[in-house]
């Protein structure tokens, strides 16, 4: 015999097992988006990663072009001596080109002269040093030495930064040729 509760029962667990169907549903779909979806973002990851990759082969380029870049000996072909008379104007404080000594030892006639050899002049042990691994200042000994002067003569007494540009550097040793 059916009495309410009974079919009150049957309806709610009828009813409730439709409920349950359609979440399934509802949630499976919701599912294959998301699983859609985040198969997209890894397809984009996977774009993404491959940016940086060809950006640091990009930078390595840059790196190789860097090196490849005009070398000393030809800067120094085409160098023009009347603007490295310019760039001079940064050693002038410490270097004079009359023969006479000042902070640092006069410069004129030093393209080819051995080094640390200006008579009278008090070298840093540093500059002695360097003198017996590398005795004269060829145009290629000096252009090193200007580039970072504490990195290319360890412990020298010069105190300045160094010259960057292969340009400046070519036109002032093109300019201190002329100075005999
Ligand atoms: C702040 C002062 C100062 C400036 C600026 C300076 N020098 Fe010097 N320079 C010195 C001193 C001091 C020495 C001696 C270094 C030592 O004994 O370690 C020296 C040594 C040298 C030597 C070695 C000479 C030798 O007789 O062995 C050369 C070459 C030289 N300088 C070039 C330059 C050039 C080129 C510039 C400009 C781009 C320059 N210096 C700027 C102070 C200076």
């Amino acid at each position: 015999m059916f009495d309410t509760m009974t079919v009150t029962k049957a309806a709610g667990a009828l009813i409730g097992s439709l409920l349950f169907l359609l979440l399934m549903s509802w949630a499976a779909s919701g599912i294959y988006n998301v699983g859609s979806a985040g198969h997209g973002e890894g397809a984009e990851h996977a774009q993404a990663y491959t940016i940086p990759v060809e950006t640091a082969a990009a930078g390595g380029g840059e790196a190789a072009a860097k090196d490849e870049g005009p070398d000393f000996a030809t800067v120094l072909a085409s160098a023009d001596p009347a603007a490295g008379e310019k760039v001079f104007g940064k050693c002038k404080a410490c270097h004079k080109t009359d023969g006479s000594d000042s902070t640092g030892p006069h410069l004129n006639g030093v393209v080819g002269r051995p080094v640390a050899s200006a008579a009278g002049f008090n070298y840093s042990d540093g500059m002695k040093a360097h003198a017996t691994e590398a005795p004269v200042w060829t145009p290629e000994a000096i252009e090193h030495f200007i580039t970072n002067p504490k990195a290319a003569v360890k412990g020298t007494k010069m105190a300045f930064a160094g010259l960057p540009k292969v340009e400046d550097r070519a036109n002032l040793i093109s300019y201190l040729e002329t100075l005999k």
